[in-house]
C-alpha cells in the first residue's frame, strides 16, 4: 500500500466526559483511547503520525510519547482549526494525509486500509470513512445528492429536519490530498451553530471547486462511534473486553467464566492456561502455558512462567517462575521474583525480594528486601523487619536454610548456608553457615503453679509467676 501520513486530533476538552482529564487519555481495557487510534494507524502503515494537542497538552504528550509528533493547538476552535495547526509541519510533504479523531476508538486496520486504497484508486481529493447506524444522533450526517454522490457533511446541530433522518454518518476519519486539504481549510468559516471551524466543511468546499470527494462505508456500524461520554466509554470497554477474551480463547486459553474474566489489551497468555472466575489480568502481563490463574486473582504488569498456579492473590510487578505456586491469599508486590517450583502461600506478602528455586514460604510471612536462596523453608509467621523508620535494609538467607516459625529477622542480617533459626527467635545478628541461631527467652516451668493458683486465689499470684496468663 502506498504511504500516507496521519494527523490525530486530540486537543479538545472532551466536555461530555465531565472529567478534569483530557478525553483521549481515558483508558479502554487498560489503554488510553488515543493509543488505540495510534496502534491502528501504525499497523496500517502510517509513515508518520502527528497528534494535535491542546487541553492539558503535556499530559497527552506524555501518554503519546515517541509514538507521534505532537503539535499544539493553543485554543480549541474546532476540528478544522486543529488540522490547520499541522500545515507547517507538513509543508515539505506531498501526498495522502489521513485525519482521525483521537476518540475514534473503534477504528480498525481493515477500515484504514480500505479507506486509503479507495482514496488512491479513485484519485479523490477527499475520502470520508462513513458508517450506517440505527441511531445517528450526535454525529455529522453524510449528505448525498440525487446521483448518490457525497455533497457535504452536516453536523447534527446544523441539520435540517430531513437531514437529521440520514443514517449514514461521518466517522471523523478521512483521507485528503494534502494540497487540497489546506487550500480548502483556508476558506472554512465558523459560521455555524457552535461557532467552530469544522473540518467537515472542507467537503462542500472541495465539491464546489469541482474536486472529487468519495465516501467509503465501513462494514462495522461502530466505526463512526466516537467516545464522548463515560457511558460510551463503558460500552467500548465491554466490546473490547469481549474481543480480547474471544481472541485468547480461540488461541487456546480456557476461561471458565469469560463474563468475570477481565483482561487488558497487551496481556499475553499461553496455550492451555486456565483462567478461573473473577480474575483480572492487566497491563503488560505475560502468562505462560499450562498455568492456573484464579479464582479471585488480580495480576498487573507481571510475568508468570509455564505451569505456575496463582489463586486468590494480588500480583503486581512480580515474576512468578516455572511451576511456582502463589496463594491462596498472597500479595506479591513490585520487584518480587519467585524462582522455579517455589511457593508463596497463604497470607504471605512479598516485596522486592527473590525466593530461590524450590524454596517455600508457605504461611503468614512478610518478606521485604530479602534474597532467599534455593531449597529454603520459611516457617509460618516469619517477618523480615526491613524498615527502621528511616531506611529499608536487606535480609539474606542462603541456600538450604531452615527458618523456624514466628521468627523476626531484623535487617540488615544474613543467615548462612544450611543454617537453622529456632522458632520464635528475634535474630539481630548474622547466623553463620551450618549454625543454629536461637534468640528467645529461656523457658522455665513452675511446678504446681495451677494448683497453687486455685488454692490461694489470684491475690497471691505474683506478676512474675503468672506465666503470662495475667490479664490486667
Ligand atoms: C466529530 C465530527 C462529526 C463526526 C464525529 C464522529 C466535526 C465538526 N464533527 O464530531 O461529523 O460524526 O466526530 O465521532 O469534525 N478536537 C481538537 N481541537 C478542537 C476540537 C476538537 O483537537 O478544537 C479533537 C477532539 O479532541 C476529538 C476530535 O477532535 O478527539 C473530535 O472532536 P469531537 O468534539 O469529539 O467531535 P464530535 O462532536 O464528536
Ligand atoms: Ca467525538
Amino acid at each position: 500500500m502506498p504511504g500516507f501520513q496521519a494527523v490525530v486530533l486530540a486537543a479538545g476538552l472532551g466536555t461530555r466526559m465531565r472529567s478534569r482529564l483530557p478525553k483521549v487519555v481515558h483508558e479502554i481495557c487498560g489503554k488510553p483511547m488515543i493509543m488505540l487510534v495510534l496502534d491502528v494507524l501504525e499497523a496500517a502503515g502510517a509513515e508518520r503520525i502527528y497528534t494535535v494537542v491542546g487541553h492539558m497538552a503535556e499530559l497527552v504528550e506524555e501518554v503519546v510519547g515517541e509514538r507521534a509528533v505532537c503539535i499544539l493547538q493553543s485554543e480549541q476552535k474546532g476540528t478544522g482549526h486543529a488540522v490547520m495547526q499541522v500545515e507547517d509541519a507538513l509543508s515539505a510533504y506531498e501526498g495522502t494525509v489521513l485525519v482521525a479523531a483521537g476518540d475514534a476508538a473503534y477504528l480498525s486496520e481493515e477500515d484504514v486500509r480500505s479507506l486509503v486504497n479507495h482514496h488512491l484508486e479513485t484519485r479523490a481529493s477527499a475520502t470520508v470513512l462513513s458508517s450506517i447506524v440505527k441511531d445517528p444522533s450526535g454525529y455529522g450526517r453524510v449528505v448525498r445528492g440525487a446521483s448518490g454522490r457525497v455533497e457535504r457533511i452536516v453536523e447534527e446541530k446544523d441539520c435540517s429536519p430531513e437531514e437529521a433522518l440520514i443514517k449514514e454518518v461521518n466517522s471523523s476519519v478521512y483521507c485528503f490530498e494534502k494540497r487540497r486539504l489546506f487550500d480548502a481549510l483556508s476558506r472554512i468559516t465558523p459560521d455555524n451553530v457552535q461557532g467552530e471551524y469544522y473540518l467537515t466543511d472542507v467537503i462542500e468546499i472541495m465539491i464546489k471547486d469541482g474536486l472529487r470527494v468519495e465516501a467509503v462505508i465501513s462494514k462495522d456500524p461502530l466505526a463512526a462511534q466516537g467516545i464522548n461520554t463515560r457511558v460510551q466509554l463503558a460500552e467500548a470497554e465491554k466490546i473490547f473486553r469481549d474481543r480480547i477474551r474471544e481472541r485468547l480463547m480461540l488461541s487456546g486459553v480456557t476461561m471458565v467464566d469469560p463474563a468475570t474474566t477481565f483482561i487488558d489489551f497487551d496481556v499475553i497468555i499461553g496455550q492451555d492456561t486456565k483462567i478461573l472466575p473473577f480474575s483480572i489480568i492487566r497491563g503488560k502481563t505475560v502468562i505462560g502455558k499450562n498455568c492456573i490463574i484464579g479464582p479471585f486473582t488480580h495480576i498487573i504488569d507481571s510475568t508468570v512462567s509455564d505451569g505456575a498456579s496463582i489463586s486468590n492473590a494480588v500480583v503486581v510487578g512480580a515474576e512468578v517462575g516455572k511451576e511456582a505456586s502463589v496463594g491462596p491469599y498472597a500479595y506479591l508486590r513490585e520487584g518480587t521474583r519467585l524462582f522455579e517450583k517455589s511457593k508463596a502461600g497463604t497470607f504471605v506478602e512479598v516485596k522486592k525480594s527473590t525466593v530461590g528455586k524450590g524454596s517455600k514460604v508457605p504461611h503468614q510471612t512478610y518478606l521485604g528486601d530479602a534474597t532467599v536462596g534455593k531449597d529454603v523453608n520459611i516457617g509460618a509467621g516469619t517477618i523480615t523487619c526491613n524498615y527502621d523508620g528511616y531506611k529499608k535494609h536487606p535480609t539474606i538467607i542462603a541456600d538450604g536454610v531452615f527458618i523456624g516459625s514466628n521468627t523476626n529477622l531484623v535487617a540488615p542480617v544474613k543467615i548462612g548456608k544450611g543454617a537453622y533459626v529456632a522458632a520464635g527467635s528475634t535474630i539481630t545478628q548474622d547466623v553463620p553457615e551450618g549454625a543454629l541461631g536461637i534468640a528467645r527467652g529461656k523457658q522455665r516451668n513452675i511446678e504446681d503453679w495451677v494448683k497453687r493458683q486455685k488454692r490461694e486465689g489470684k491475690k497471691s499470684g505474683s506478676e512474675e509467676e503468672s506465666g503470662g496468663t495475667c490479664d490486667k
